[in-house]
């Protein structure tokens, strides 16, 4: 059974989220019963003892991340309830049991960058988790200086908390509590850290990655279908808006194809994600929808405003995920 994975971060009273798979979806790595009881129990905790703890503040109308920024002004239950309820949050999404999932070209640039290799990123990770002594969490953060990091934290702390040493953007986050692997590894945390490498959702890493460091210039060049579809496009909308409709009166139906090509494409990774799914969806019904009206022999006003609806949709997928040429 597959759920929303969408988490939001609004304001109180929160919810738990649900996971994006079933219990036993990771096994063997992380066994059914600890997913449930993790996440119906000692997440459902942080829930609840957050919510409480904010009944009747300030911060009941404020955002997660504007209380975690500011944490040291609040109260302990906070800080704990609060990290925990955004930690276990992060943790579900970045888990998966999609088998070899893959980091963007970008982020794995920056992974080889920053740590030499994926391998030498996993070592350090879990030298971090491994070190971290009594409970906590590991994590590969996004620094003040746009650069990937390594940090560890005690309790339920992290890095957008005001209270740690190491600021920043968390990506993945690795849960070393007792609670996490204790059940199938016991006291092995070294065991539970080797495996958990197997149902890491690199996917989602990528995205959380490419929130805050946008896609490199020129990724428009490596997904050829977009590429192409937007050549027909732009052959045809320019001239439009000149007034001449002769470039779409005769090329819609390449436009159609195009469309089609595009939708059938395999997206890259980061682009991968329900706004893009959705919007080149609605390309090939608009592209079909222009090129009924230009068959018809429809008006020019008809068409031309069908051609700019069209052409509004493509740059919505262009203007908030790819960086322009
Ligand atoms: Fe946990």
């Amino acid at each position: 059974m597959i759920f929303c994975q969408t988490l939001t971060f609004s304001q109180s009273p929160y919810k738990l989220p649900e996971l994006g798979f079933t219990y036993n979806a990771l096994e063997p790595y992380i066994d059914a019963m600890t997913m449930e009881i993790h996440l119906t129990k000692h997440h459902a905790a942080y829930v609840n003892n957050l919510n409480a703890a904010l009944k009747g503040t300030n911060a009941e109308n404020l955002p997660l991340l504007d209380v975690m920024k500011n944490i040291s002004a609040y109260s302990p239950a906070v800080r704990n309830n609060a990290g925990g309820h955004f930690n276990h949050s992060l943790f579900w999404t970045i888990l998966t049991p999609e088998k070899n999932t893959q980091p963007s070209k970008d982020l794995m640039e920056a992974i080889i960058d920053q740590f030499t290799s994926m391998d030498s990123l996993k070592t350090l990770l879990n030298k971090a988790a491994a070190t971290r002594f009594g409970s906590g969490w590991a994590w590969l953060y996004i620094n003040s200086n746009k650069k990937l990091a390594i940090s560890s934290t005690p309790n339920q702390d992290n890095p957008y908390m005001d209270v740690v040493e190491q600021k920043g953007i968390p990506i993945l986050g690795i849960d070393v509590w007792e609670h996490a692997y204790y059940l199938k590894y016991q006291n092995k945390r070294g065991d539970y850290l080797a495996a958990i490498w197997n149902v890491i959702n690199w996917q989602e890493v990528s995205k959380r990655y490419h929130e805050v460091i946008p896609v490199k210039k020129g990724k428009f060049d490596e997904w050829p279908e977009i590429k192409d579809f937007h050549k027909t496009l732009s052959e045809t909308f320019h001239p439009s808006e000149e007034g001449d409709l002769k470039p779409i009166r005769t090329r819609s139906g390449e436009m159609v194809k195009k469309a089609i090509t595009l939708s059938k494409s395999k997206i890259p990774n980061e682009f991968n994600n329900k706004a893009i799914t959705d919007a080149i969806k609605k390309l090939e019904s608009g592209s079909k929808a222009l090129d009924k009206i230009v068959r018809k022999k429809g008006s020019d006003k008809a068409i031309t405003k069908s051609l700019h609806q069209l052409h509004d949709i493509f740059h919505l997928i262009v203007d908030k995920w790819v960086v322009k040429e």
